[in-house]
Order: C-alpha cells, then structure tokens, then sequence
C-alpha cells in the first residue's frame, strides 16, 4: 500500500467517524472548555489522546513498538516508520472515540515535531498536517523535551521555575523550566543516556532469554535482577553469583552518576538563585525514572539539599500522547507557538531545549560534598 492511498483511506475513515461517532456538536457531547487532541511519534510509541483545558484525559491511545524493537535487539528506524503508518489512523480515530469528541471540536492539534527519529517525526507531522487542513484547526508543534518537563503540571500544581531531570533511552539532561517555552540547559549527556546503557548492557547479558525478562525493557530487566544481586561483588573483584550482581553494579553507578550531577545543578541554582526559596523542586521524568533504585537515589540528594522530589507516576514518564496534549493546552493558555492549519512546519531530529548553559555550569566548578548513597532494595 503506498503511503499516499493508505493517507487517504485514513483520512476517509476519519470523516466517517465525524458523520458516526460523534455527529455534528450541536448533537455531539457538550464541552465547556476547549479540547486538544495530542500526537506523539519521535520514538518508538504510537500515541494520542484528546485533554481538556484542566488536564482530564477524555481519551487516550497508545500502540507501542517495544516488542518488535526488544527482538530484533534494538529499534531500527524503518521498522519503527513502518509501524507509526500502521497505526496512526486507528490510534487517533482511538483516542477520539474513547473521548467522544470528534475533530470539528477540536481547539487545536498538538504534534511531536522535535527532535527524534527522523522517520518517525515524519509519520505524526505529515499526518497531523493532512488532518488539521482537513478540519481547518490551529496546529501547535510540540518539542519532545518541553513536553516531558512540563507532563508534571497535569497533575500537580507546579509553579515556574522548577529543575528538571530527564532520563529515557535517547536522552539525559537537567533543565530548569522557566515557562511554557523558557528552559536553561544546565547539562546533558557527553555519550549515551541511562537508558541506552540499560538497554545495550541487557543486551549483552542476553536478558530477553532469562525467564522472568522476555518480555521486559533492558532497563525493567536490570531493576528487576538487581533486586536479587550485590554490587559490591563486581566492585571488589569477587567471583560472581550471576547476572544479578552485574545488573545491581550497572543500575547503582547510573543512579550514582545521575545523583552526582543533579546534586551540582542543584548547587549552582541555589548559588545563582535559580529556584525559589519556598518549596524549590526537583522533577524528575522520562523512562528511566521509573526505577525506583534511581528515584531513591535522587530523594537522598533533594533530602541533604532540601528539595521537593516530584516524579510522575510511570505512565506519564514514559512517552504517551498525553503530555503532547497537555503541552498543547499549556501553549494555548498563553497563546504561544499556534500556526494556522496551512502553514508548512518541518520535522527536526535534533533539537537543543532551552539555553544551553552547560558552559556555565562547568566554569562554576562546583565541588560536591560527599552524600552516602545507601539504598536498601
Ligand atoms: O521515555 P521512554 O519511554 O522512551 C524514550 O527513550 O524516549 O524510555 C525508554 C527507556 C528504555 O531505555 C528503557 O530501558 C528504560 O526507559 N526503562 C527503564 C525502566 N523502565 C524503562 N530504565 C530503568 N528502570 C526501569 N524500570
Ligand atoms: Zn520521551
């Protein structure tokens, strides 16, 4: 099927879940505040939702790769494009009905457009602008980062500014959110993020064949084992029991590693007065927060440092269309980043959040005093 035809069978059969599922608005369900419908491609996720104003999830939707991806032992960019087309139309048609919502109240379109995997970028962008020309919506191009970092004020009342720690498979970095779209990069990744590692190790250690693993990330595998190793074990050179005691040294010296730059970005927002005084937080987010051997981790920093830790439950952490949906609502608010249906936008597989001051940060050489990471599993 080409992409053309399978675009315009899409597009058919939304417009019959216009004329079916929900009928004109007059006869439709009534809203009174105004709806955005989300849509995430950049990875490995399929997803959509429709959010109202006050960050009630009317419906949602999600098609995820990771089972295709977990047994060809990692994600290649084709398959991951191949089964975005699969999907698309079904997970937003999904979303829709679940809401009981149909396009013609819609208030705007939120799509993923940076950064990510190219291929994947291009699924979401190119339908989401054949829909919202279709439906004649305002269309609010969503950077991956921004959404993630601001996921958490969905759920908590969350003031400006906040730190933010980042951890998935393609990412790593520490931010403090200013506003909707006002981030300083205080630091990100020189090689490769905490779940890639998670994921490569697993790999190496052949984890998909371990019993209780086959069906999990190599990031889940790793928590999952660990709870039944002893890092120290790897650290002095003793002879190892099995793949547990590498799975608790690989998870302890991410957490340690991650709980050592967050506690220097922490430092030097309070010595340039970064945060405010009453009830600074850190949030933490992505993937890779899930696990609650790092989540520990970071709770011994914001406790020596006097910080709130906020993380969102792990569906929220993980890439959804949900948080592409409330950073639609979050930029409709304050009237920022709405095109008109028919303006071209163009998908960026790199994408910088924010102000980089990482150079600053490094120049501040900031020395941290020693914490003990004592975690009980
Ligand atoms: O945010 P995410 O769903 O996708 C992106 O990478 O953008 O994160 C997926 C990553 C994978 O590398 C996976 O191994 C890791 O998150 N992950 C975990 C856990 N659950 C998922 N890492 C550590 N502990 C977990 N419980
Ligand atoms: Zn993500």
């Amino acid at each position: 099927m080409s992409m053309f035809s399978s675009r315009v069978r899409g597009a058919q059969r939304l417009l019959q879940c216009r004329h079916t599922a929900g009928g004109p608005p007059s006869s439709g369900r009534a809203f009174s505040s105004r709806l955005v419908l989300g849509i995430e491609t950049s990875c490995d996720d399929t997803g959509a939702a429709v959010l109202d104003e006050t960050g009630s999830i009317l419906g949602e939707s999600l098609h995820s790769q990771k089972e295709v991806h977990l047994s060809a032992g990692g994600i290649i960019p084709t398959v991951a494009q191949h089964l975005h087309r699969e999907n698309i139309q079904r997970v937003v048609q999904e979303a829709l009905e679940r809401s009981g919502v149909h396009p013609s109240q819609l208030a705007a379109v939120a799509t993923t457009v940076k950064p990510g995997l190219a291929l994947s970028l291009g699924i979401g962008l190119e339908f989401s602008q054949r829909f919202v020309r279709q439906h004649n919506k305002p269309f609010i191009p969503i950077h991956h980062m921004e959404a993630h970092a601001l996921t958490v004020r969905m759920l908590h009342p969350v003031a400006f500014p906040f730190l933010v720690l980042l951890i998935s498979g393609g990412h790593s970095l520490l931010a403090v959110a200013r506003g909707v779209d006002d981030f300083l990069l205080l630091g990100h990744t020189l090689d490769e993020a905490p779940g890639d590692i998670l994921d490569k190790v697993a790999r190496r250690l052949s984890l998909i064949k371990h019993p209780q693993c086959s069906t999990l990330s190599g990031g889940q595998a790793i928590e999952l084992l660990a709870k039944n190793g002893d890092r120290r074990r790897v650290e002095q050179g003793s002879l190892l029991s099995c793949v547990n005691d590498l799975a608790a040294a690989t998870q302890h010296t991410i957490a340690s590693h991650l709980a050592k730059r967050t506690h220097r970005a922490i430092l030097f927002c309070k010595d340039n007065g970064l945060l405010p005084s009453s009830t600074p937080t850190l949030v933490l987010s992505g993937g890779v927060a899930s696990n609650q051997y790092i989540r520990k981790a970071l709770t011994i920093i914001t406790e020596t440092t006097g910080l709130r830790l906020l993380c969102p439950p792990a569906k929220f952490c993980t890439d959804n269309g949900v948080m592409i949906a409330w950073n639609g609502v979050e930029r409709l608010r304050e009237s920022k980043g709405i095109l008109p249906p028919h303006v071209d936008v163009r998908y960026e597989p790199r994408a910088p959040l924010g102000v980089d001051m990482s150079a600053e940060v490094r120049a501040a050489g900031i020395k941290l005093p020693s914490v003990k990471l004592k975690i009980l599993n």
